[in-house]
């Protein structure tokens, strides 16, 4: 197996990553000081998949076992069901020598990890992250959160699992269109930080779209590895260094807040707001034409939108403006200045940004 270290002191963890190891995570557990016992968190999808191997290997290693769903969607990733949650620990009397186990996509690992951070004052948790996206994102970092009726993970903290434990073939079972979301995010990954892996995507786009799993080891490691790094530097996200995995996420962001969620995928809108922020790049003279193109060209051979259907430019602009507390605050865009390097800048004038806006609509 693969193994990734976050370094983040006394903190830290590792990520491993095989294929086909889920039935040894028993074994590997024991090495971890996380007590004898363990509720898997997971849904009725994931958990109908999987959660027998893991029970059934924890159990051989002698832990003792419950398991808590929670139905699938992000609606569910709420406070309503953190409480459901601290319920059923505590009839499973769950104490604080008793341990979380996250099986399952970026909505169970937040979830889980939010209900880990607070339960009893914070027991250990355990990241199983069984999506595409989740492996390369959302598992690592520690950010856990539910969100509230006002906004996405507007409720939780900053709350370091314990080890990350990646089985890529658990991925042979997810849904076409989650695992070309996530491309996006991984195309990311070599724009913001890695100017060789995006070559190696251009390259081997079709072997990842059809699961060969060697390409997948290489792509989650290095994505896993570029996350890390960043998280060790900046694990709050203070200091403007982890904050450009944001690439994307700005014009992306006021996508999916305007289409209520319901029209994109996150790594989809992500995907149009990474063309717009190549876009604005270019016209701030700060990335070339041909640059800029190779990005768009991936995206769209990855099979993920690279235009916006339906929405006025005006619209897209109105959202990025409306949630700012002055109206003299500018909207913070990460650039690119060439594929592997990126800058944070509040300086792109909102002329451009709508020239963009009506190009890309
Ligand atoms: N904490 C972070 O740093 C971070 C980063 C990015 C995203 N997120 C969060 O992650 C969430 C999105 O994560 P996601 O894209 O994994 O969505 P998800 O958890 O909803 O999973 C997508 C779908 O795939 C299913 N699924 C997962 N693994 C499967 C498998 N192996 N086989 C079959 N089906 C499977 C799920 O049940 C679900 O229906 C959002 O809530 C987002 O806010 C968090
Ligand atoms: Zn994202």
């Amino acid at each position: 197996m693969e193994e990734i270290k976050v370094e983040l002191g006394e903190r830290g963890y590792k990520i491993l990553v095989g294929s086909g190891n889920l039935k040894n995570i028993g074994k590997a557990l024991r090495d971890y000081d996380l007590g004898k016992k363990a509720t898997i968190i997971t849904n009725p999808i994931v958990g109908d998949l999987y959660q027998d191997v893991v029970k059934d290997s924890l159990r051989k290693e002698g832990f003792e076992v419950a398991i808590a769903r929670v139905p699938d969607g992000e609606e569910y990733k709420s406070l309503e069901w953190a409480a459901k949650l601290y319920d059923e620990l505590l009839e499973h009397r769950r104490d604080r020598y008793s341990f979380i186990l996250a099986l399952g996509g970026g909505v169970i690992g937040d979830l889980a990890g939010f209900v880990a951070s607070t339960y009893m004052r914070g027991i250990p948790f355990v990241q199983v992250p069984t999506s595409l996206l989740a492996q390369v994102d959302a598992a690592i970092g520690g950010k856990v959160a539910v969100n509230h009726p006002l906004g996405k993970n507007l409720i939780g903290s900053f709350y370091q699992p314990r080890l990350v434990y990646t089985d890529l073939a658990v991925l042979k079972t997810l849904a076409h269109r989650e695992l070309i979301a996530a491309l996006a995010e991984i195309i990311k990954y070599g724009i913001i930080k890695d100017k060789e892996f995006f070559g190696y995507l251009e390259g081997r786009l079709d072997r990842i779209r059809a699961l060969d799993l060697d390409v997948l080891k290489r792509v989650v490691t290095t994505c896993s590895r570029i996350k890390a790094e960043l998280v060790s530097l900046d694990e709050r996200e203070e200091k403007g260094i982890r904050s450009i995995i944001n690439y994307g996420h700005t014009i992306g962001h006021a996508l999916e807040v305007l289409t209520e969620y319901r029209v994109y995928r996150h790594g989809e809108a992500i995907s149009i707001g990474m063309v717009a922020a190549a876009r604005i790049a270019q016209r701030m003279g700060i990335l070339d034409e041909e640059s800029r193109e190779r990005q768009v060209r991936l995206l769209e051979r990855a099979g993920l939108p690279i235009r916006v259907k339906d929405i006025a430019s005006s619209k897209i602009m109105g959202a990025l403006t409306r949630d700012k507390k002055v109206k003299e605050e500018k909207t913070r865009f990460i650039l690119a200045t060439e594929i592997g390097k990126v800058e944070m800048r509040d300086d792109v004038p909102p002329e451009i940004i709508e020239e963009v806006l009506k190009e890309i609509t």
